[in-house]
């Protein structure tokens, strides 16, 4: 069964061999596009005048259609909310790391049905935002069995999987005692749900050396690793991550010149999440120095009940356009094929023959909209492995 949807007024391929010098160059933009899908997959991609024949066609009227968003960090699996601790910062209170550990509480209290109902329903609430791909984290249960189950539950929604055990130390237990538990017992236990091992190096949580033992351990067995660093302070965490050669490192807020250096030659992901600076009342990070100086930048959107509340890629575009220096298109980019690279995807956030047939029809003209509109629900419909999912037409 193939589906011909045509009448693209513009669609966003992030194709490297359609790359051209105009200002939205990175998004290999073709106008009056159309595309084919056969099952889940990219058939055909080019000018509608020269379409092939397929089953079934779709008109896009002339709207925008893009790779659907890819979503390298999020944290969905919890139970409870931290609404009166948002309230309670927009009224002065800092944010700092140990208000995970209200939602450990709650999460260790929740069946698994629950922690999956509630996971479930955030994912939907992405797809409906087109997010077609997204990576979930572990990280509220910090013990054996509610890290394990975590990570089941993500297991069913995703199959990038994150093992956070190292998100932040209980209480009741020494940091020296805990990294042993994340790299023994609980490591053993989680080992089969995940892809990724991650660690929050920040002060309040890990150190260079903690977070260092936490991925080895797990890069030792298999897990590829990503790490948190550089979110709440200056700290060694992003040269850890290059210096271990890491797929990416998430936050990046606080750089210096020899962290920024050090991603450059590292060829590390620097993975921009500004729902976490809107929600903290933080300084943005600065993404035009990352991108001048030569890094590869992703946005995603940490959706967590604490520091960032949001499930929504276009919110994150807008704000990273304006608040961080990029223009639409490079912010455009780093939600699809930038998240595709986080996660070292290369079938999604592309728009090519044989790559996955997720993709996202836009109720505008182009991407540009997305950080000109901000808050405007414009996402009309949702391809996911070639079926729709949302709207259709
Ligand atoms: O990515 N930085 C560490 N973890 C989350 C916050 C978790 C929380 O506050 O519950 C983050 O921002
Ligand atoms: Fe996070």
């Amino acid at each position: 069964m193939s589906t011909l949807l045509t009448g693209i007024g513009e669609l966003v391929t992030n194709d490297p061999e359609r790359q051209g010098d105009r200002r939205d160059g990175p998004l290999g933009i073709i106008e009056r596009a159309a595309v084919v899908v056969e099952g889940a997959r990219v058939a055909w991609v080019g000018a509608a005048a020269e379409a092939p024949a397929a089953d079934a066609v779709v008109d896009a009227g002339g709207r925008a259609v893009l790779p659907g968003f890819v979503d390298s960090h999020s944290h969905l699996v919890f139970a409870g909310d931290r609404a009166e601790e948002f309230a309670a910062r927009m009224a002065g209170t800092a944010y700092a790391a140990g208000g995970i550990r209200t939602t450990v509480a709650a999460t260790r209290a929740a069946t698994d049905e629950q922690l999956l109902s509630g996971a479930r329903r955030l994912v939907g609430e992405m797809l409906r935002q087109g997010t077609t791909t997204v990576e979930v984290k572990s990280g509220y249960g910090l013990t054996v069995r509610d890290e394990a189950r975590s990570l089941a539950v993500a297991r069913m929604l995703t199959e990038e999987t994150t093992y956070l055990g190292a998100h932040v130390v209980p209480d009741g237990t020494t940091p020296e005692e805990y990294v042993a538990l994340v790299t023994g017992p609980m490591l053993d236990a989680a080992i089969e749900h995940a892809r990724w091992v991650d660690a929050f190096c920040e002060r309040g949580a890990f150190d260079a050396d903690q977070a260092r033992t936490v991925l080895l351990a797990g890069m030792d067995r298999g897990l590829s690793g990503r790490l948190h660093a550089n979110q709440l302070g200056p700290g060694p965490g992003v040269q850890l991550a290059c210096e271990l050669g890491l797929t990416a490192v998430d936050h990046c807020t606080y750089l210096d010149d020899a962290d920024v250096g050090a991603l450059r030659d590292s060829g590390t992901v620097a993975t921009l999440l500004p729902g976490v600076e809107f929600s903290t009342r933080q300084p943005y990070p600065d993404a035009r120095r990352l991108l001048d100086a030569g890094v590869t930048v992703a946005l995603a959107s940490d959706c967590n009940p604490g520091s960032s509340f949001t499930s929504s890629m276009p919110f994150c575009v807008a704000l990273a356009v304006r608040e961080m220096g990029l223009t639409p298109a490079e912010a455009v980019w780093a939600a699809t094929a930038g998240g595709a690279r986080a996660l070292d995807r290369d079938d999604v956030g592309v728009l090519a023959v044989g790559r996955r047939a997720d993709l996202v029809l836009l109720d505008a003209p182009s991407h540009v909209h997305l950080a000109y509109r901000p808050g405007v629900p414009l996402v009309a419909g949702v391809w996911q492995f070639g079926r729709p999912v949302l709207g259709g037409a």
